[in-house]
């Protein structure tokens, strides 16, 4: 069983195919990046078009890199939301028309799933029932999941996600779009122990997050400093970098390991964007060992946006006979549960 993925929810082009639910035989990614970053930010006209003059390329360096060709392709699964409606819509078109030529089932998928489930694309794959966060720029939530389909909400942020927070900190220090990467390059020059940033832990008890306290308290220390006149240099840019990356990662850690303690049992998986961030991947893999627990990261690519994410949800999705209609639509909001 062969299936394509893709994903346009965003501002990367994703097509990924995978085998049997398991083996990646490609992944292309076309980012947009350069389009957006004048502007501070994705803007969602310029994306929908670029996908639109992007998905048939990528689909076809796809199905170069595997080998194959459309006939090869048993069923399509795409994104549906959440995300931005106008780039859903390029991809899920897309998907539609094919699935209608072809003759192959249509498989409409969530993408908070497709980051949950990204974990399986390793080899090394976690049981069940697990502990999951999932980060990214849109995104910062806490599951317990208990089997495929069958999740159990946690925890969430009440403001922003941790990557819009990477985003907008970045922009503070005028790093330039998206900021995550950048940041967390800057931040290595930087000493973490240099400013004390405010971490959110809202209540003992609380496994919500709150991320737009830190966000002012690095626009006021940044404003100070300009006050006092001193130097916005690379050498403050970057221990404020590195203070702020501290400060949420220790929170997205023990927000982790505490869910963990509430669930009582499994392993801990990170899956999207910000799990890519090497301070909290080493963090969480340090704290989980004094704690005898087992984590589960996807590598870097698989935990931003990517078609091989969809194409593995959208297989267990249609093994549970989950498919969809040229009636599906995109939806801008889609919670998981
Ligand atoms: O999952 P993703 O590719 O797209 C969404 O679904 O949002 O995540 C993108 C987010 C952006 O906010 C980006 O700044 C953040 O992930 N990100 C990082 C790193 N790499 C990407 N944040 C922190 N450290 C990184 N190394
Ligand atoms: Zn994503």
């Amino acid at each position: 069983m062969i299936l394509l993925g893709i994903d346009t929810s965003c501002d990367d082009t994703c097509a990924g195919i995978l085998r049997d639910g398991r083996e990646v035989l490609a992944q292309v990614v076309h980012t947009q990046i350069a389009l957006h970053c004048p502007h501070g930010g994705v803007v969602p006209e310029l994306a929908s078009r670029e996908h639109l003059r992007a998905i048939v390329p990528v689909v076809q360096e796809a199905l170069d890199r595997a080998s194959l060709t459309l006939d090869a392709i048993d069923a399509v699964a795409v994104t549906v939301g959440p995300g931005l409606v106008g780039a859903l819509l390029v991809g899920l078109s897309y998907a539609k028309a094919l699935a209608l030529a072809r003759g192959i089932p249509l498989v409409p998928v969530n993408h908070l799933e497709g980051h949950l489930l990204s974990v399986f694309l390793e080899e090394r794959r976690p049981e069940f029932p697990f502990v999951a966060l999932t980060v990214s720029g849109g995104h910062t939530n806490l599951y317990a999941v208990s089997g495929f389909g069958a999740y159990r909400l946690l925890g969430q942020t009440l403001d922003d996600a941790a990557g819009e927070a990477f985003d907008k900190v970045a922009k503070i220090l005028g790093l330039g779009y998206p900021g995550g990467a950048v940041l967390e390059a800057l931040a290595r020059k930087g000493r973490a122990g240099a400013v004390r940033f405010p971490r959110a832990y809202l209540s003992p008890e609380s496994l919500d997050f709150s991320f737009s306290g830190i966000k002012t308290a690095v626009t006021l220390h940044v404003a100070r400093k300009r006050a006092q006149g001193g130097p916005l240099d690379e050498a403050f840019a970057a221990d404020v970098a590195a203070s702020f990356q501290d400060a949420v990662v220790e929170v997205l850690v023990e927000k982790l390991l505490r869910a963990r303690e509430r669930a009582g049992a499994g392993a801990l998986v990170v899956a999207g964007g910000v799990a890519c961030n090497g301070t909290l991947r080493e963090t969480l893999r340090k704290r989980a060992e004094e704690k005898g627990l087992d984590v589960h990261i996807p590598r870097p690519a698989f935990c931003t946006d990517n078609g091989p994410m969809i194409a593995l949800t959208g297989f267990y999705r249609l093994q549970g006979g989950q498919t969809g209609g040229l009636d599906t639509d995109v939806m801008s909001r889609f919670p998981l549960v």
